[in-house]
């Protein structure tokens, strides 16, 4: 069946409610902004020590004449992420949008990398990620309809020096979602991951602020160039959005043809 040209675009998400961990970050809050610009209503959840970053991020999409509420959650707690899922929904109705975006990253050397460092990666990367989808699961299967997208990342299919935890977090995501998109495709509820290249935030800056770093990640990307918050908000929002409804348990690269290689 092909659509015409009336009706509303396939890429739109108005009427829809999103959830978005991290998001006040370099990439969270891209992601907020696109999918208000796609026409959901948003609910934000970061960090406490985040709301005064959250609550000028609600006004922004306010001004976009969508709704937005700031919900507290840290990610390493299951109870703080049923909490700030519940008050979403309470606030702004079902959600039929989650972006599992929180993230952290310890740049180390595997020798020398402490275990309560790797805990902290694998908490926030992969636990906080797999309950996050759980805890929006749980909302979205039972009514058949929704759609999940945690952020990967390039190095969850390829290798990074110096960050042991952070690459086994992101390819856990890669088949995480993997798991979660066939267990559920039956009950209407798509569960894909993004793979983003380098983006400079705060996650990265002080790694790219090196010049002979930056230069060598620039020159492994075939498009030439760093990716930018934006073009990872447009391919979360193509994969929240009705466009992409044939597409669950993948991961869509967003990295310059980095992967290609
Ligand atoms: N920047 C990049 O180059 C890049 C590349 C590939 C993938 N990613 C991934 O994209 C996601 C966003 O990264 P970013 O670059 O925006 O980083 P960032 O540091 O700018 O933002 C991370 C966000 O996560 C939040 N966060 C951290 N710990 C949390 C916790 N326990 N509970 C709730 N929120 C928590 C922070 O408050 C912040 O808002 C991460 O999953 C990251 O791994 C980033």
């Amino acid at each position: 069946m092909t659509q015409g040209p009336s009706g509303p675009s396939p890429f739109r998400l108005d009427g829809q409610v999103a959830f978005v961990t991290g998001a006040t970050g370099g990439l969270g809050a891209a992601i907020v902004i696109a999918l208000a610009r796609a026409g959901a209503d948003i609910a934000l959840a970061d960090l406490p020590t985040r709301q005064v970053a959250s609550e000028a991020l609600v006004a922004d999409v306010v001004a976009l004449g969508r709704r937005a509420v700031a919900v507290p959650i840290d990610v390493t707690s299951v109870a703080s992420i049923h909490q700030a899922v519940a008050d979403a929904e309470d606030r702004l109705g079902p959600l039929g949008v989650a972006v599992a975006n929180a993230g952290v990253n310890i740049r180390k050397p595997g020798l020398e990398l402490a275990e309560a460092e790797w805990d902290q990666v694998i908490d926030v990367n992969l636990k906080g990620v797999f309950f996050t989808c759980q805890a929006v699961g749980r909302r979205m299967v039972p009514r058949g309809l929704g759609s999940i997208i945690a952020l990967a990342s390039q190095h969850g299919v390829v290798a990074t020096p110096r960050s042991p935890a952070y690459s086994a977090a992101k390819a856990g995501v890669v088949n995480l979602v993997r798991s979660l998109a066939v267990d559920w495709a039956p009950r209407g509820v798509r569960v894909n991951a993004v793979g983003p290249t380098f983006i400079e935030t705060d996650l990265t800056r002080e790694y790219l602020g090196d010049p002979a770093v930056r230069a060598d990640i620039v020159g492994r990307i075939p498009l030439g160039r760093l990716g930018t918050p934006d073009e990872v908000a447009h391919a979360v929002t193509y994969l929240a959005s009705p466009a992409a409804s044939l597409v669950t348990g993948t991961c869509l690269m967003a990295d310059g043809g980095w992967t290609a290689v």
